[in-house]
């Protein structure tokens, strides 16, 4: 480049950045005295040294500027969690980059990948109404057309209604709720009783029923994943709310081998060929090997190969012999439910300690290559408490009721722990 164009081009970025940073405004402690109490706000809570929040810098200032484009009231903002620490307790912050959106007085954290386009579907998904009505058959094909899974309620107004309206208050930030009237349905839609909640999904339909189904809210949470897909790390940490075991079949994260491949088909065709039998139990998909796999397992996962988990308890299971064939894998899926193949990884006390360690490892090891001095300080810091409090114990051992309440406290983190290495994974 000579020096004219690099300079034209450098004129022409930072007029750029201008203009993106005109569409996203910094925001301070003072932001919730003086928001208007209509405004819907999505709001970046960053920190100075987070890596992350700087590769999502560039992503925030489209997402300002396509917003504005499009027209959309919501507005985007951005602030030093560090710095107005009083905001970021408000919005109960605790990792970086944190999303947020606020509207009217109720905050909606955003759980889905650092992507402009997993960002901007949730600014529009809270943005809109809570329930979307689809008045029309054409409105209907059209929505079909756009979602894998649709969760909608049929009828007029009711106390259904109202149970539908609160528990999608509750979910809007993973997916969207639709309501309609029977008229508008497919004529191949067959239902006894209205008012009714069905969630269409892989080509078939499924209809809520209070006696067989107990709580409206855990049946959206069992039904709102398709039985087979693509699971990133947020994904899969949200599965855990189906209270289901999860299937994947463990592939490389940019070219798939032909033995990937052929894995990925297995598990799409046991998902869909044996779905009365298993999808009870299980949810199905590929993941990409990489951090947020390891860090469960707490050790290298190899692709392509085979894991069930069980996010309920951070255990998991893998297949004892070679998986070539479909009964293969349906043995393997019989042997975790039957209990035959025996459970690894879990959440009891020593598990939960090898995957602090194993955390802070992860955690650590990067910073040590790229700053030996922070990365000594990091380790050396709670070390040198560490030794502290061990030697207060040492020499106050009179009790030993504190050891539950470690346990306790472990407990407490273990989750959030795993899910930070989960959001440092922002690509
Ligand atoms: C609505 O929710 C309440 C409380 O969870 C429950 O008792 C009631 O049966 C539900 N109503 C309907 C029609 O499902
Ligand atoms: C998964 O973990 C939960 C919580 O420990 C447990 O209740 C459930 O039985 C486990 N599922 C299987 C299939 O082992």
């Amino acid at each position: 480049m000579s020096g004219r164009s690099a300079c034209l081009f450098s004129v022409l970025l930072s007029l750029l950045l201008l203009q993106g940073s005109a569409f996203v405004e910094e925001l301070d402690d003072s932001f919730m005295d003086t928001k208007g109490s209509d405004e819907i706000w999505l709001i970046e809570f960053y920190a100075p040294w987070c890596a992350f929040c700087k590769q999502l810098d560039p992503v925030w200032h489209q997402i300002g500027s396509e917003l504005r484009s499009l027209g959309s009231m919501v507005q985007v903002g951005k602030t030093d969690a560090t710095v107005n620490t009083g905001l970021a307790k408000e919005f109960r912050v605790r990792t970086y980059p944190a999303i947020l959106m606020l509207k009217k007085d109720t905050k909606y954290n955003y759980p889905g990948p650092r992507t402009k386009e997993g960002i901007m579907d949730f600014a529009s998904r809270i943005e809109g109404p809570l329930v979307r009505s689809l008045s029309s058959p054409q409105l209907f094909q059209h929505a079909m057309s756009h979602h894998n899974v649709m969760i909608v309620y049929v009828g007029a107004t009711s106390e259904l209604k109202g149970n539908f309206t609160s528990v999608a208050e509750e979910l809007i930030a993973h997916t969207y709720f639709f309501s309609t009237t029977r008229n508008v349905l497919p004529k191949s839609v067959s239902l006894d009783y209205l008012p009714a909640i069905i969630v269409f999904k892989d080509g078939t339909y499924v209809i809520y029923d209070e006696e067989s189904d107990g709580d409206l809210k855990a049946w959206i949470n069992r039904e709102r994943f398709p039985n087979f897909q693509h699971i990133d790390s947020y994904t899969l940490y949200a599965m855990g709310e189906s209270g289901k075991l999860v299937l994947l079949a463990m592939v490389e994260e940019r070219y798939l081998s032909d033995k990937s491949l052929r894995y990925k088909h297995l598990v799409e065709r046991v998902a869909e060929e044996h779905k009365e039998t298993y999808s009870r139990f299980f949810l199905f998909g590929f993941m990409a090997v990489g951090d947020y796999i390891n860090g469960f397992v707490m050790g290298e996962v190899t692709a392509p190969s085979f894991l069930v988990v069980n996010l309920s308890n951070d255990g998991y299971y893998q297949p004892v012999g070679p998986v070539e064939t479909e009964r293969h894998l349906l043995d393997f899926l019989d042997g975790v439910l039957d209990s035959t193949i025996e459970m690894k990884g879990g959440n009891g006390f020593s598990q939960r300690v090898q995957r602090i360690i194993y955390e802070a490892k992860a955690t650590l090891i990067p910073v040590f290559r790229e700053a030996p001095l922070i990365g000594c300080f990091l380790a050396g810091f709670p070390l040198a408490i560490g030794a502290f409090f061990c030697f207060l114990c040492c020499r106050n051992r009179t009790t030993t009721d504190d050891e539950d309440e470690d346990t306790a406290a472990l407990s407490a983190t273990s989750v959030p722990q795993r899910k930070k290495i989960k959001d440092k994974k922002s690509d």
